[in-house]
């Protein structure tokens, strides 16, 4: 018997702890939580006595499948306005790039963004994020970049932060303010750097919400050397780092990411063969975006094979922004991390827990079903979890744990 009750027991259930490539399968199980932490698992025929003796709730689950709540480590939540213009535009012929060089792309919406108040940003991010939450997910990495200057970048990071009090999940802000050179700094670029370096990293770590460094690294962001000089400042004053790296073109991001000690490269279509190595040796994770890759008709797919071969970490995000992938269904990443990137419905499910909490620096806290360990759970109406990669349909959540606290769905 356990020196005090539980508060909840889970019974009737099969567990997907994620503990190993084989997603940690335990069939016919159990699971406690006491507080927001995670007490007991096992084989229900473990329990040591009745379940009503062991917890002040049972919740019987009628033999549904549980994972750890799903964390979703890199998306673009907060912006204002929208890009159906680039849409139509993209539909016609005319390429992100191209979108992106004519002031159009992530610039449109750093106009509407700075536009906005912290009212009206967070109304409709607030919603994006419950309907990353209807698919599970209790952890959301928010990125900042659409504010581009000193004042809207620490508004972003703020507004980021005050959605964990909108919602179920919880929130990660990372600064990225170098998402692209904005037109006020065109031809003096050094000065854009010098100020996220000298002036934005410092405020963020006053401001206290960030917990990671991003940088854009791509022919139409910054050069390999500016992503360099900004990630080791961020880096250097105790952010995570993370990289847009090798998504149009090859930058040699991988390496990068490896030199600097990041802890991801994101996108990675283009990622050459050293780079994967670089990033194996160097422990980098990969985070794989098939939303942006499909979205844009990505002409190149991720080396996923030689990724996989080298033993590269591949986590999965829905990357949901207003230009390049906007999804909040995490159901059809998972399908398009199988269908078009040819990643198995294991490593799918991986690269949405313990993965992805990997990349966060989370991996101590959360991601997997394990006493101690955060109590974020999410059932599953399926009969088999590889359901959650095969049907796009509509979400299959049958209950969500956010914290230890059961959430109104
Ligand atoms: O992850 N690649 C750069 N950043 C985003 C897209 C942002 C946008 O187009 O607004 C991405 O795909
Ligand atoms: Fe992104």
């Amino acid at each position: 018997m356990p020196d005090t009750r539980w508060d909840r027991l889970w019974t009737d259930v099969h567990l997907a702890t994620m503990t190993d490539p084989s997603l940690g399968i335990v069939r016919d199980g159990a699971i406690a939580t006491s507080g927001d932490r995670i007490a007991w698992l096992g084989k229900a025929a473990a329990l040591p006595a009745a379940p009503e003796q062991l917890a002040a709730e049972v919740i019987p689950c009628g033999g549904a499948w549980l994972t750890p709540g799903f964390i979703d480590c890199h998306t673009h939540i907060v912006f204002g306005g929208d890009r159906t213009g680039d849409f139509r535009r993209r539909l016609r012929g005319e390429s992100y790039a191209g979108i992106a060089r004519a002031g159009g792309g992530i610039m449109s919406t750093v106009r509407a963004t700075r536009e906005a108040s912290n009212e009206e940003l967070t109304a409709p991010a607030a919603a994006r994020a419950r309907e990353l939450s209807a698919w599970g997910v209790t952890t959301i990495e928010v990125k900042s970049g659409y504010g581009l200057d000193f004042d809207t970048e620490l508004r972003m990071l703020e507004v980021a932060a005050g959605l964990a009090h909108h919602g179920p999940a919880d929130i990660s802000p990372t600064l990225l303010a170098a998402h692209t050179v904005p037109p006020e700094y065109a031809g003096r670029r050094d000065d854009y750097v010098r100020l996220v370096v000298d002036e934005i990293i410092p405020a963020a770590l006053d401001q206290g919400h960030a917990r990671a460094i991003d940088v854009f690294c791509e022919d139409i962001a910054f050069t390999p050397g500016e992503s360099r000089a900004i990630l080791e400042a961020g880096i250097a004053a105790g952010l995570h780092g993370r990289l847009h790296a090798d998504q149009l073109t090859d930058q040699g991001g991988g390496a990068l990411a490896a030199a600097v000690g990041a802890r991801s490269a994101d996108h990675l279509e283009y990622l050459s063969r050293g780079g994967v190595h670089a990033m194996a040796e160097a422990d980098v994770c990969a985070v794989l975006l098939p939303g942006a890759a499909y979205t844009l008709g990505a002409d190149r797919r991720p080396p996923v094979g030689t990724l996989r071969r080298a033993g590269v970490t591949m986590a999965l995000a829905t990357d949901a922004n207003p230009g390049s992938s906007p999804i909040t269904n995490v159901g059809m990443i998972l399908n398009l991390a199988c269908i078009l990137f040819g990643l198995t419905p294991e490593e799918a499910l991986l690269g949405f827990t313990a993965s992805a909490a990997k990349v966060l620096g989370l991996e101590h806290d959360r991601g997997r079903l394990e006493p101690g360990k955060r109590a974020d759970l999410a059932l599953w109406r399926v009969g088999d979890l590889a359901e959650l990669c095969y049907w796009m349909g509509p979400s299959p959540l049958k209950a969500l744990v956010s914290d230890g606290l059961p959430v109104g769905l």
